[in-house]
């Protein structure tokens, strides 16, 4: 594996790809995703040749490529290194160790050095925040636990070109950190066993299972799996469709890295039961970009599963049932988590939400009823199948049945994952993990709950603390402040700009926060960002602009002294300087009395010492 293969030429690499998929206008995003394998880069010709070969206009073609941040439209770094960018990652320096690398290697960050060797850039977080700081290569290949040496010698290996396959094979060890196995992380089920299961019941009574199972989502909503399953079943179409929601971009989760890799099985198992309920033939893995790494493997799985009639045509011998599964890769988009864009990102457009109603159940990919469900869902559904609905419905509370997966990362001993039944204690978690002086938890992710050393008694559960699965840990010597800021950099980073309260809305947070930081904010600045939560919460088109600012509102409810520390004023206090704006003007008319000066009336307004 080099850099970047001495690759082939425009038109052989666009003949490739259209050899690969046909002239299929709605692989558009694994064309790209595949031509800048090949090429490095989407140059503009490329882009108006392939959009001639598929039916569509060289404008269209440019604004999806553009969409996607992994997807580049100028020349990037023949060794193109992205630093995973969460806040846990940047507690454990990672931005100090990108400063460091930047500075080897003579590169700006953002910018292709000179000669087009290198360029280095943060992305969101790669899902690696176990064992982190962490970093994508030509995002194919991760290297883990940073530190500085590693640094220096990665800075050698990019100044002198070495091959990727030459590099030291324990940089890209992902260890699978499981630290507490339950149902879903210690199953050995055979492959296709829960199928059979299935099989053997029949579509309705798995069905009646899954409803007594009282099984919920596990990608965050929470919404109730039969009921989705059965509104698909009843809706009219010529051919249903299942897909894995495998994008896990919430920062700071990292559980269905680890399902694909050691219950793959479990969870296509899950997804063919599915296709069994619905009468569909086809499914789709949505798999992260930031997991290509885990591609090859999973394809691998696929085969040897249709080699074993457990995937394909006649799965399991059964006349009639045919369902086969493709993996589509995203590219660098945490909005195409959300089910409805990710059906857009699948049918070869950018990754815009949906309006919605229609739900995909009943109008999905390419307007066919489509089940989305989470990996640890389907993972979930292969054991119902096995072991009934009751026995599910026995573990964890009445209204969250079953266990939860969690992503265990920050301050403590043994980050990694924890599955525990529903209803279990965050202090049993904080115990269990080895936290020490837990001063606060963010529970969900940036889009969930941060909950003070008050509140450790409260129990995971839909009806209490629900989670899609990070768990991040925050003891006393962390500055809250600087936490909820860099969840506020990520919404404003992430947001897609379709609907203007979240186009705008995230950046007014960003920028009201980077003004507290600078020392430069009063307490109308925190009025302002309660303001901003109400917005986004009212009016945004998706959940990525509703959840936007819950763990700021969190934060500073719950942490106010981390943010007013940081306050100039009590009342207001202006976002420049406007004396100091005019000292240009001041030195120009060679003016420097007294009346030239902007005297503003900060001391007025200063709190009490
Ligand atoms: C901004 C945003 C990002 C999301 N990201 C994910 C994700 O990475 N994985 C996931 O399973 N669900 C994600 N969801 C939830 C999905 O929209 C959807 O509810 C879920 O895939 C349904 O599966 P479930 O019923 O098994 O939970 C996201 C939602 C939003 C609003
Ligand atoms: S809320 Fe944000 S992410 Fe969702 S559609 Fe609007 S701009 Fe896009």
């Amino acid at each position: 594996m080099n850099a970047r293969p001495a690759g082939p030429d425009i038109d052989t690499a666009l003949h490739t790809v259209l050899a690969r998929h046909g002239p299929d206008r709605h692989a558009l995003v694994q064309m790209l995703v595949d031509l800048q394998a090949m090429l490095g880069w989407l140059p503009r010709r490329l882009l108006a040749d392939l959009a001639a070969a598929i039916g569509r206009t060289p404008g269209d073609v440019e604004g999806v490529a553009g969409f996607y941040r992994f997807l580049h439209l100028q020349p990037v770094g023949r060794y193109r290194l992205l630093f995973s960018d969460n806040v846990i990652e940047r507690q454990q320096g990672s931005h100090e160790l990108m400063a460091r690398l930047c500075r080897q290697l003579g590169v700006a960050p953002g910018e292709p050095r000179g000669d087009g060797a290198v360029s280095v850039a943060t992305c969101s977080c790669i899902g690696l925040s176990d064992q982190g700081p962490s970093l994508l290569v030509n995002h194919r290949l991760v290297v883990t636990h940073l530190d500085e040496q590693r640094i220096d010698q990665l800075a050698s290996l990019v100044d002198h070109e070495v091959p990727l396959h030459d590099w030291p094979a324990d940089w890209s060890h992902v260890q699978d950190t499981v630290h507490r196995a339950d149902v879903l992380l210690g199953s050995t089920n055979a492959p296709g066993q829960a199928l059979q299961a299935a099989l053997t019941r029949g579509a309705d009574a798995m069905l009646a299972e899954l409803q007594t199972s009282r099984l919920r989502g596990r990608g965050g909503a929470g919404y109730p799996t039969a009921s989705k399953w059965q509104a698909c079943r009843q809706a009219p179409g010529p051919e249903h469709v299942v897909v894995c929601n495998a994008d896990e971009g919430e920062p700071g989760t990292f559980k269905d890295r680890a399902l694909l890799r050691r219950q793959a099985d479990a969870l296509v198992d899950g997804m063919a039961i599915a296709a069994f309920v619905l009468g569909a033939r086809r499914g789709f893995i949505y798999l992260r970009g930031e997991y290509r790494w885990l591609l090859d493997e999973l394809l691998a799985l696929l085969q040897q599963r249709r080699a074993a009639g457990l995937l394909g045509a006649r799965i399991l011998g059964r006349a009639g049932f045919d369902f086969d599964i493709a993996v589509h890769l995203g590219a660098g988009a945490y909005v195409c988590g959300e089910e409805s864009a990710l059906i857009e990102s699948l049918q070869g457009e950018r990754g815009t939400p949906r309006i919605r109603p229609p739900f995909p159940a009943e109008k999905g990919y390419l307007g066919l009823p489509t089940v989305v469900n989470n990996v640890e869902t389907f993972c979930a559904v292969s054991h119902i199948a096995l072991h009934g609905g009751d026995w599910w419905a026995g573990i964890g509370t009445p209204q969250s049945t079953g266990t939860k997966i969690h992503s265990v990362s920050g301050d403590c001993e043994r980050p990694g994952l924890y599955e525990y039944p529903f209803g279990t204690r965050i202090a049993r978690i904080l115990e269990d993990c080895g936290a020490r002086h837990t001063q606060a938890v963010q529970v969900g992710g940036p889009s969930g709950q941060c909950l003070s050393e008050f509140e450790f008694n409260r129990r995971i559960a839909f009806e209490d603390v629900p989670t899609a699965g990070a768990f991040m840990v925050f003891d006393r010597r962390r500055d809250l402040f600087e936490v909820a800021r860099g969840f506020a950099q990520f919404f404003a980073h992430e947001s897609c700009g379709f609907c203007t309260p979240c186009r705008v809305g995230t950046e007014l947070l960003r920028r009201r926060m980077d003004k507290l930081a600078a020392g430069a904010g009063s307490r109308h600045d925190l009025d302002v960002l309660f303001e901003l939560d109400h917005l986004l919460h009212a009016t945004t088109h998706c959940g990525l602009g509703a959840t936007a600012c819950n763990a700021l509102r969190d934060t500073m409810q719950k942490f106010r002294p981390a943010f007013e520390r940081r306050l100039q004023s009590l009342h207001f206090a202006p976002g420049f300087d406007l004396d100091a704006e005019l000292s240009v003007a001041r030195r120009l008319t060679g003016r420097n009395d007294e009346a030239a000066h902007f005297a503003q009336p900060v001391e007025a307004s200063r709190p009490p010492p």
